[in-house]
């Protein structure tokens, strides 16, 4: 922490299949609080690098739903850096269902752009542990590793 009691973090955020046509709306979540974008990559995960993203739940029932879903269409991965940057960014996606996070007052990233408890928007690192991993899976210190920057959509 420095003097003011800030600490700056980094995380992952990832916006999935479903948000992606709302890119724009995100950013400026991510500009108003007062995180700040320091990498991108617009990426199509293949089924290998879905389940890989996602190996803490391989044994979850929802876990071919899931890995089906966040291979349908480009994911937007972005390396956010901030103070408490983990958190902020967590709060600002929400609770993890979409129709739950529209049952709360304010309206979260989830709550706008998602629609149940899979297709849900967005992604967040959910510790520094996590952060770590997650950065070096989409931003790899190797050059030429991790998924490859083509895709693209035509359809919003
Ligand atoms: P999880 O890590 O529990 O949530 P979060 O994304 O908020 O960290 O779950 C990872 C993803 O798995 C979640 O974003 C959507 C999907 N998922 C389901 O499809 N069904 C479920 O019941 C849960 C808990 C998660
Ligand atoms: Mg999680």
């Amino acid at each position: 922490a420095n003097k003011l009691g800030s600490k700056k973090e980094r995380t992952l955020a990832m916006i999935k299949p479903d948000a992606v046509c709302k890119l724009g709306d995100i950013l400026q979540m991510i500009y108003d609080a007062n995180l700040i974008v320091t990498k991108a990559k617009m990426t199509k995960l293949t089924w290998r690098e879905a389940a890989d993203f996602y190996t803490e739940h391989q044994t979850k029932s929802f876990f071919n739903n899931l890995v089906q879903f966040m291979t349908s269409g480009p994911v937007v991965a972005m390396e956010l850096l901030g103070d408490e940057a983990v958190s902020v960014w967590r709060r600002i996606l929400g609770p993890t269902d979409s129709s739950t996070a529209r049952k709360e007052a304010s309206l979260s990233l989830r709550a706008q752009f998602g629609t149940d408890g899979t297709r849900n928007a967005g992604h967040g690192s959910d510790s520094l542990a996590s952060a770590a991993r997650e950065l070096e899976f989409f931003f790899p210190s190797t050059a030429g590793q991790g998924p490859a920057n083509t895709a693209s959509y035509s359809d919003c």
